[in-house]
């Protein structure tokens, strides 16, 4: 998943998992019924690239809508969450938002985290070149586990900003206990600039994840070959076909891949078999509503203070102000 540095990158923190990590969570989750893979093994540097190549689509209403709301309402956004704060965003991939709040914001540093490392290292130093005014700090983590601020950053003035709806592929439990998690590593007093997806027609929203051009489903198939790079793994992706659907529901975008024929996989030297038409699980996109986000949010310990909205309600954008400081406290 990783190549190796030879020489210290100066801000760059790798607190990448344990290889070893990695691979018992891919069998632990190729063993459940159905099968499942967590999508942030979508993220090798392919991953990456597909996953932008995705957001040119035109079905793909997340990424210009979010755009748009950043170039509308930058402004009263950067009010919101105050300036020379250090900036802490996660899951960056290629950190194009924050280039249109940064003259806005203008934060006394800002830390781009993402799982996928080589992708996170080529978009740190673009912005920089961007943006020479700019402190970068740059951290490879999986935000799903346990993670701490660079000892560098800890004690300052911090607003985290969350965007592209990526908040959506953890259950709403999942949800909640991550923003309560966010909110215990940046400390009390913290901001966070949010974007959520909003439920919506079936319609538009399968579209988005079913393109014509076959973009997504390449994204989706391309988890098959990281399963293989991190555990030693023989899947063919061409035996799997894309499934995405909407589940009015569960109020969520189900992604799966199906198997075209019986077949055996190998994973880390185990067994694995696949019948003809079982799926693997391998990602949730929640929508929610804005009330229903409030809630969320809410019970995560924040205080919901502006909401930014298109004029089709496609994309929504929240300010949170963490309202408690430990973790779980009522
Ligand atoms: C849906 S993409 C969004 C990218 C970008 N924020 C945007 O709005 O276009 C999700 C991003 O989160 C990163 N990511 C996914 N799971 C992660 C994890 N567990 N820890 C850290 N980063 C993760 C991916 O590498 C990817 O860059």
């Amino acid at each position: 998943m990783s190549s190796p540095v030879t020489e210290p990158i100066p801000r760059f923190y790798d607190l990448h998992p344990d290889p070893g990590d990695l691979v018992a969570e891919i069998l632990c989750g190729l063993r459940q019924t159905p099968k499942r893979i967590a999508p942030k093994f979508f993220y090798d540097r392919r991953g990456s690239e597909l996953f932008e190549e995705i957001t040119r689509q035109p079905e793909y209403y997340l990424t210009r809508t979010e755009r748009w709301l950043f170039e509308q309402h930058g402004e009263e956004m950067a009010l919101g969450l105050g300036r020379d704060a250090v900036v802490v965003e996660l899951g960056s991939g290629n950190a194009s938002k924050i280039r249109l709040l940064l003259e806005h914001l203008r934060p006394s540093a800002y830390l781009s985290a993402d799982i996928s490392r080589e992708f996170l290292l080529e978009s740190g130093r673009a912005l920089e070149a961007a943006f020479p005014w700019l402190e970068v700090h740059l951290a490879c983590l999986d935000y799903t586990r346990p993670w701490d601020l660079p000892a560098a950053l800890a004690g300052h003035d911090l607003v985290a900003f969350y965007p592209g709806s990526t908040i959506g592929n953890f259950e709403p439990e999942a949800a909640a206990r991550f923003l309560d998690n966010l909110r215990s590593v940046l400390g009390g007093g913290m901001r966070l600039l949010i974007g959520v997806d909003l439920r919506k027609d079936r319609a538009v929203l399968e579209a988005a994840y079913n393109d014509v051009q076959g973009v997504t489903a390449a994204f989706n198939r391309n988890i098959l070959e990281v399963v293989n790079r991190v555990a030693d793994g023989d899947f063919d992706p061409s035996r799997f076909r894309h499934v995405a659907s909407y589940s009015e529901h569960e109020g969520r975008v189900e992604m799966h891949l199906e198997a075209t024929a019986p077949h055996r996989a190998t994973v880390a030297g185990h067994s694995i078999e696949i019948q003809r038409g079982e799926r693997i699980h391998t990602e949730n996109s929640y929508k929610y509503t804005v009330n229903g986000f409030h809630a969320l949010a809410s019970e995560a310990g924040y205080r919901p203070e502006r909401v930014w909205s298109d004029p089709s309600n496609l994309f929504s954008v929240h300010l949170l102000r963490a309202v408690r400081d430990e973790p779980g406290e009522p």
